[in-house]
């Protein structure tokens, strides 16, 4: 089952200066500057799956593979690392002298934000302490753990999670690393936006030819937020048509499409898009995507994990591909939606379409990585 919503509010042209001010090209060079000095720091691959593109009957399918992300397993290292550096930085101009041991980042996340927090908090020799909901996957928790940070277990959802770690942060010394904010002037979650910025710099290097439709999966919405607002500075009028793609039963973006502002799903969000379990749409990603997403679609568990298999056993005759479910979801999106002929019609793909997907995660056991 897939459901589709286009967006009446999307616009054509370049973002204006409110939208530019949360994910730019310029904020995504200064990331990508601060972050190619990291000794760990290697572009990741775009995969152009040709086989594939003729069995689904398009005439491209572009795949940027996030699953060696600075050794990380995902493209929230881009995010969550680059943010907490500058939020260290900020610390230690109002601490001239202070010890960064008795800073503590904290944070909540699904799996992978954490991961990139973690990392970052031992990069700089601070403390960390990441919140994660009751049913987050064991595998990502023992890979924050083993970068050295505290994980605390969390009854409830990852929104309940997000509230967790605000409250923590209260504390003398604790710095809230959110990739989503109520408050739509934190700078912090814009500075992770910015991060995966990066990717879509390489992304726009490498493109043999411009794409006519990006696919991207969404949790809270900034990654897509990032992706969206870059393509609309790159392209203006001749953007790609862009589509966010959600779990059914964590679709907060799609709803925040339907209801024309940031919503919250309630229920238990439970999905094997573990990393897309959020029920809040974040209202800063939303100000991107009111304007720069033309379509919201949801899908079930069942086209993520049937893709993930297919990406990872190298079936269609392309390479196999390290992916976990939620990496895979943006790829299911798009098979989803070919195999539905309204919803193909009513996104214009057909067999000139050349689609860019984001493979935004590893498959599990990732293994902890070098500074
Ligand atoms: C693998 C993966 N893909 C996609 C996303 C969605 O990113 P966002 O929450 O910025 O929408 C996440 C978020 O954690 C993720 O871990």
């Amino acid at each position: 089952m897939i459901r589709l919503h286009c967006n009446p509010r999307a616009v054509r042209g370049v973002p204006g200066d409110a939208e530019l001010s949360i994910v730019s090209l310029a904020a995504a060079r200064a990331a990508h500057t601060e972050m190619s000095a990291w000794p760990t720091f290697v572009p990741t691959p775009l995969r152009s799956l040709d086989p594939l593109a003729r069995s689904s009957g398009v005439a491209a399918i572009f795949y940027k593979d996030e699953s060696q992300r600075l050794g990380l397993g995902s493209f929230k290292a881009l995010g969550g690392a680059y943010a907490a550096g500058i939020a260290i930085r900020e610390w230690q101009a109002q601490h001239p002298g202070g010890d960064l041991a008795a800073v503590t980042l904290t944070c909540a996340t699904d799996g992978n934000h954490g991961r990139s927090v973690a990392y970052g908090a031992r990069r700089y020799g601070c403390r960390c302490v990441v919140h994660m909901h009751e049913h987050a996957p064991p595998d990502k928790v023992a890979a924050i753990q083993a970068l050295g940070a505290i994980v605390v277990r969390i009854a409830g959802t990852y929104d309940d999670a997000v509230r967790f770690a605000r409250e923590a942060s209260m504390r003398p010394n604790w710095l809230l690393i959110a990739d989503t904010s109520d408050d739509v002037t934190d700078p912090t979650p814009m500075r992770v936006m910015q991060g995966y910025g990066v990717l879509v710099l390489e992304i726009l290097e490498t493109l043999p030819s411009p794409p006519t439709h990006v696919f991207v999966q969404a949790g809270v919405g900034g990654l897509a937020a990032a992706v969206a607002g870059s393509f609309a500075e790159a392209y203006g009028d001749l953007r790609p048509t862009f589509v966010t793609v959600e779990p059914e039963r964590a679709a907060c973006v799609f709803e925040s499409g339907v209801l024309g502002r940031p919503a919250t799903v309630a229920g238990s969000l439970e999905t094997q898009m573990a990393m897309l379990s959020c029920g809040e749409a974040s209202p800063l990603a939303w100000k991107v995507l009111e304007r720069f997403a033309d379509a919201f679609i949801t899908i079930d568990d069942d086209a993520a994990v049937a893709w993930t298999r297919r990406l990872s056993s190298g079936a269609d005759g392309s390479p196999a591909i390290d992916v976990g479910i939620s990496g895979a979801a943006g790829l299911a999106g798009l098979q989803s939606a070919l195999a539905d002929a309204a919803v193909k019609r009513a996104l214009k793909l057909d067999e000139k379409s050349r689609v860019l997907v984001i493979g935004t995660e590893g498959g599990p056991n990732p293994a902890t990585p070098p500074l």
